[in-house]
């Protein structure tokens, strides 16, 4: 485990049984249809390379990179887009894939500004969901551990920019944010 880490959340087996249960569901919801997955960068883009070759479909994968955060851990609510798709998502079945809802403001903004681009339809992915944190009310249709209000660091998720490259999830020790 590494030094920076008090608690381990999700194993890397856990998470690896969760995304097969999640592709399991998408790969019978979307059968004989073709899918865009939209990963948020930067958080999803462990956990949306693990998903798309768990799913057994015509996939093809875009990205956009927003931030809201800067590099504290409250969400602000004032999104920007840093990069936004490289095509059009008109017409097509659109799955947006985050790595943690929180407050929601992130994935609102994500589903009113995708829904205004006319998709065929367009559903919503996140690995984590911290309900009890809700701000403003949003659907996520696919959920793949509910967490209690707790940060956490790992599998793309940041503390200022570090610790995505661990293959769990987990919870920092204290001292960490006091640096
Ligand atoms: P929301 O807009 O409050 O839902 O914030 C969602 C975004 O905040 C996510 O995409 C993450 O980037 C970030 N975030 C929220 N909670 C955590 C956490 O526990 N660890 C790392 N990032 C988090
Ligand atoms: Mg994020």
């Amino acid at each position: 485990m590494h030094k920076d880490i008090e608690k381990i959340i999700f194993s890397e087996e856990e998470i690896k049984n969760k995304i097969k249960e999640l592709a399991n569901r998408i790969n019978n919801d979307y059968r004989g249809k073709k899918l865009i997955l939209i990963g948020i960068l930067k958080g999803s883009f462990i956990f949306i390379s693990d998903l798309i070759r768990a799913i057994d479909l015509q996939v093809q994968v875009d990205f956009m990179a927003i931030s809201s955060y800067g590099d504290a851990m409250e969400s602000s609510g004032v999104v920007k887009i840093n990069k936004d798709l490289d095509k059009s998502i008109e017409g097509q079945e659109v799955l947006i894939v985050e790595d943690i809802i929180d407050g929601g403001l992130t994935m609102k903004y994500l589903i009113n500004t995708l829904s205004a681009r006319n998709p065929k339809s367009l559903k919503t992915c996140a690995l984590l969901d911290k309900k009890e944190r809700r701000v403003i009310d949003v659907n996520v249709d696919y959920i793949g551990f509910e967490i209690a209000d707790l940060f956490v660091v790992g599998y793309g998720l940041d503390y200022a920019q570090l610790y995505r490259n661990l293959p769990y999830i987990g919870v920092l020790k204290p001292e960490v944010y006091k640096k």
